[in-house]
């Protein structure tokens, strides 16, 4: 295996993590969610030729329920969660830039920024202690699942991340994620 591959696994943090002004009651739907999971069998999964998936740069797979986003970008693969965490939105035709050294997919429905390599969210603050305070990014952590892709002899695989860690795009992937995502589809299609 090559340069070619990217392998990294998510980086997750050992509690729930929420952003601000998130409700009890959405921690509350984490919990149910959490517990509509199934784990990973830990089988690679075959998800096409290494040319077909180049030549797409964008693929869609669904492995053992999972709905999972393959990328191809300057020379590696990625594969990540499809539904973004913020609120379910669809990554696969989000741009791609580089934002604190980092590769992030932007989600097309509210431009949250979400890193290729960890699945981290990248946001933008100031420090009122600095003088003059400077808008900088910052990771909140990681909010989206990472899987891992690697390739044997031309074919590419992807193993669904096994960290027992609750991560915010797990939500997404269940049947109560379902129905917001549904939901939220509703809505951008009336604006
Ligand atoms: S759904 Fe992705 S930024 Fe809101």
């Amino acid at each position: 295996m090559g340069r070619l591959y990217h392998t990294s696994r998510a980086v997750s943090s050992a509690v729930v993590q929420l952003d601000g002004g998130d409700t009890a009651a959405e921690f509350q739907a984490f919990h149910r969610a959490m517990e509509e999971e199934k784990q990973p069998t830990g089988a690679p999964h075959f998800v096409g030729k290494k040319e077909e998936l180049i030549e797409a740069k964008r693929s869609f797979r669904t492995l053992e329920g999972r709905d999972i986003l393959i990328i191809y970008h300057q020379s590696f693969f990625y594969a990540m969660d499809s539904y973004c965490y913020h609120a379910g939105g669809i990554l696969q035709n989000g741009d791609i830039e580089e934002i604190a050294g980092k590769l992030c997919i932007i989600c097309p429905n509210h431009k949250y920024k979400i890193s290729l390599a960890k699945g981290e969210g990248m946001y933008k603050a100031r420090d009122p202690q600095e003088k003059p305070p400077v808008h900088r990014w910052y990771s909140k952590g990681v909010k989206q699942r990472i899987h891992t892709v690697t390739e044997t002899s031309g074919d590419v695989y992807v193993k669904l991340s096994e960290d027992t860690c609750w991560i915010e795009s797990d939500f997404f992937q269940g049947e109560k994620g379902k129905v917001e995502r549904d939901k939220a589809a509703a809505a951008e299609k009336k604006t």
